[in-house]
């Protein structure tokens, strides 16, 4: 079948597969809170990558496809864009994707288990510019100590925004509890970019600010919780210019 399915004309990757070859890559509903079984959930015992605010799944399908070792769990509290990350993987026949509806900090904390996950993605989390809503932004020291408790050791995150305010306070706030790396230029993997999202900053000239971490080896529980204690929430003004770099 043909693939006419795209981001702003960039093709989603992967070939749209015979209808008997289709995957089942929605979970219509979680179980009650507790740690998943991983094995259970995928049918099969491999490394779990997280997608968190997946949107329509275009890194989700794109890494299940170049990693069919891996098992891949895309989440976004928005169920419109789900339906269209579920059909897609769907089509692909991505045995090793599951989609389901659910915050990204409501996941790590009620339904992972510590040191389990290999890697866990954020792309452009929603900056939230009305104030009103800036509690909602879910990026905050607690969020990223939630992250460090629920990789493995020497398990991978990787942040990226295109807002310059949500980048300055992620770059103060990461390397308290990972050895992190900012990255510049584009995705060797994805230079068209990696999510709709990075897509459509690109076409808008908009600056797009990436890195990645490892938790920091033998940070005790102690420095832990008084990093979520001293670190300030992230309350900044998204409308601020341009001061991230
Ligand atoms: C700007 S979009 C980015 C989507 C995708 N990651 C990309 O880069 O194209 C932000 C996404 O995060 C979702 N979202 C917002 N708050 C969330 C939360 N607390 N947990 C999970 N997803 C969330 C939104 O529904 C939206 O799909």
């Amino acid at each position: 079948m043909p693939n006419s399915d795209t981001d702003f004309g960039v093709p989603i990757p992967g070939r749209i597969l015979p209808p008997d070859q289709w995957a089942k890559t929605a979970i219509k509903r979680l179980p009650p809170p507790g740690p998943l079984d991983w094995p259970v959930l995928f049918g099969r015992d491999a490394p779990v990558v997280l997608d968190l605010g997946c949107g329509n799944g275009r890194f989700t399908i794109t890494s299940a496809l170049a990693r069919p070792e891996l098992n891949h769990l895309g989440v976004d509290i928005l169920p419109l864009v789900l339906r269209y990350a579920t059909r897609r993987a769907n089509q692909r026949g991505l045995a090793n994707v599951r989609l389901a509806a659910i915050g990204g900090y409501e996941l790590l904390d009620q339904y992972v288990t510590p040191a389990s996950i290999a890697e866990i993605h954020v792309y452009h989390p929603q900056p939230y510019q009305d104030t009103r809503q800036h509690h909602r932004r879910l990026i905050t020291p607690e969020f990223l100590a939630l992250v460090r408790q629920c990789l493995a050791p020497g398990g991978l995150v990787v942040l990226q925004t295109d807002n310059p305010a949500y980048w300055q306070y992620i770059r103060r706030a990461a390397p308290l509890l990972f050895d992190f790396e900012e990255l510049t230029g584009p995705w060797p993997d994805a230079p068209q970019g990696r999510t709709r999202r990075e897509i459509y900053a690109r076409r808008r000239g908009l600056p797009i600010f990436r890195g990645q971490g490892r938790p920091k080896p033998q940070l005790p529980p102690e420095r832990i919780a008084e990093i979520i204690r001293t670190q300030t929430a992230p309350d900044f003004d998204a409308r601020r210019p341009n001061r991230g770099r």
